[in-house]
């Protein structure tokens, strides 16, 4: 449904342009959960962002393949929920502009239980855990019934405990739905059992995918889940390839300085 043809971007900051992504070429099929794994800095954001059409791309292009997503929902790190708002509120935000006020309801009401907060409808945000900030987030990205969902490390700021149970519904609510996701995180093991392939990003390129063929919901503690943790593991910490360097070239000439 989605395919990134030789994607690039880069920022300039002063005189040094700054290539988050490099050539990255990839089909998203209809209904696959895609996860996406590096460290800090690789260029997960952005290409999430360009994947949102939050942001252009500044080479390659974006194809959406026999009539692409008709709803994109995207969750972020941060739950960004509107604290004068209630939890209902927050959810049905997006959909008061387009549909009755008595059918936003009732679907962000269907999107609260899916992740677990019907008893929470009243609540303010400054009356919840991250976690359950995190689920309002979910919620209100389900309740537009996106066939694109994205997110940017959604559970990074969540305690173990609860990021299992996250994962667990996240799985869950692809099983009944199955949206396209493209999900971001730099947790190899939260990559693993999320996703049906994995790739690896560094410096901006897509360093390596690693397909995962194993039943969902997947168990943490089973061998195989460790061998391809291990295994990307070890890709993304092998020593720098020559096409690594991050900081392209000065946008400007300039004599060089040694
Ligand atoms: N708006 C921006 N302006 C300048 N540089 C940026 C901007 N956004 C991201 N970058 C740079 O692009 C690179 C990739 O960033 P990002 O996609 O946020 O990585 P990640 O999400 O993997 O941590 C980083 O070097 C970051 O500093
Ligand atoms: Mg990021």
């Amino acid at each position: 449904m989605l395919e990134a043809h030789h994607l690039g971007k880069s920022y300039r900051l002063g005189d040094v342009e700054v290539a988050a992504l490099a050539d990255v070429s990839l089909a998203f099929p209809r209904g696959s959960i895609t996860t996406v794994v590096g460290r800090s800095g690789c260029g997960k954001t952005t290409l999430l962002r360009i994947l949102a059409g939050l942001e252009q791309p500044s080479r390659g292009e974006l194809r959406r393949m026999d009539g692409g997503p008709s709803q994109t929902g995207v969750v972020f790190q941060e739950a960004r929920l509107m604290p004068w708002l209630d939890t209902l509120g927050n959810v049905a935000f997006g959909l008061r502009r387009r549909v009755p006020a008595g059918i936003a309801e009732e679907r962000s009401r269907a999107a609260l239980e899916t992740v677990g907060l019907s008893a929470f409808t009243d609540a303010m945000p400054s009356q919840l855990s991250g976690g359950m900030a995190q689920r309002v987030a979910i919620a209100r990205a389900l309740v537009t019934e996106p066939d694109l969902l994205l997110l940017d490390e959604p559970f990074a700021a969540l305690d173990a405990f609860t990021r299992r149970a996250m994962q667990n519904e996240l799985i869950a609510i692809w099983q009944k739905k199955h949206p396209t996701i493209v999900f971001v995180t730099h947790d190899v093991e939260e990559a693993v059992l999320l996703g049906q392939r994995v790739l690896e990003l560094e410096g901006g390129r897509v360093v390596g995918h690693e397909p995962i063929d194993l039943p969902f919901p997947r168990d943490p503690t089973a061998a195989a889940v460790n061998d391809h943790r291990r295994r990307i593991l070890a890709n993304l910490t092998a020593p720098a390839r020559d096409h690594d360097s991050r900081v392209a070239s000065p946008a400007i000439d300039k004599e060089p300085s040694s």
